[in-house]
């Protein structure tokens, strides 16, 4: 998994050569990887500034509340693959400070990659967070996470959990109940699939 995910991201994505609108405007954010084969992957959105700067998923204001999800789940960073549906961070505006949810455009010129990550890591249970990737993985452009959070579904032989984002708490702290209830069943399957 390591190797090729190393060759995956060195070959096709440091010197990006896609069609996306959003190509050359920041610098690609791979994949999080331990050096070991997991059984558990999360699907983020699109990465932010902070992700931009340091090419890792999850490390802004929004990767603190992740990293409380982990926590929840009694899982750290080296037992979990962590990506995003887009791979470039959408700004409003032509690398502009503000982000934005990226464009179907976007989703689907990046969608090879996070194809590829997943055939690659081959995890048995995804969680995604927000709308994009679950959008994405269950191909339905009008699923929303309020209807679909806590609903389990397949892609290829992948359970695939639906949880909120985890930046969504900061501006609506009335999810705090509904994602934790979330993480509760959550927590079993992730035992289940460690
Ligand atoms: N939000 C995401 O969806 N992904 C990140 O990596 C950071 C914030």
């Amino acid at each position: 998994m390591i190797i090729k995910l190393n060759k995956l991201y060195e070959e096709e994505l440091t010197d990006c050569q896609c069609t996306c609108p959003l190509q050359g405007t920041s610098t690609p954010v791979k994949g999080y990887h331990p050096q070991q084969n997991v059984n558990i992957a999360f699907v983020g959105e699109a990465p932010g500034a902070k992700e931009a700067d340091y090419g890792i998923p999850f490390v802004g204001i929004a990767g603190g509340n992740f990293d409380d999800f982990l926590h929840e789940l009694n899982l750290s960073r080296n037992e979990v693959f962590i990506t995003n549906t887009v791979k470039c961070r959408p700004t409003v505006g032509n690398r502009g400070k503000k982000n934005r949810a990226p464009y179907a455009s976007e989703i689907k010129a990046c969608s090879g990659y996070l194809e590829k990550e997943l055939t690659i890591v081959n995890p048995k249970l995804i969680i995604t967070l927000g709308n994009i990737p679950l959008r994405r993985l269950l191909a339905n452009n009008k699923a929303t996470i309020t209807d679909w959070h806590g609903t389990l579904f397949f892609y290829d032989d992948a359970k695939v959990f639906p949880l909120h984002h985890p930046g969504a708490i900061t501006y609506n702290r009335k999810l705090t109940n509904v994602i934790g209830e979330d993480l509760k069943v959550l927590k079993r399957l992730v035992t289940l699939q460690k």
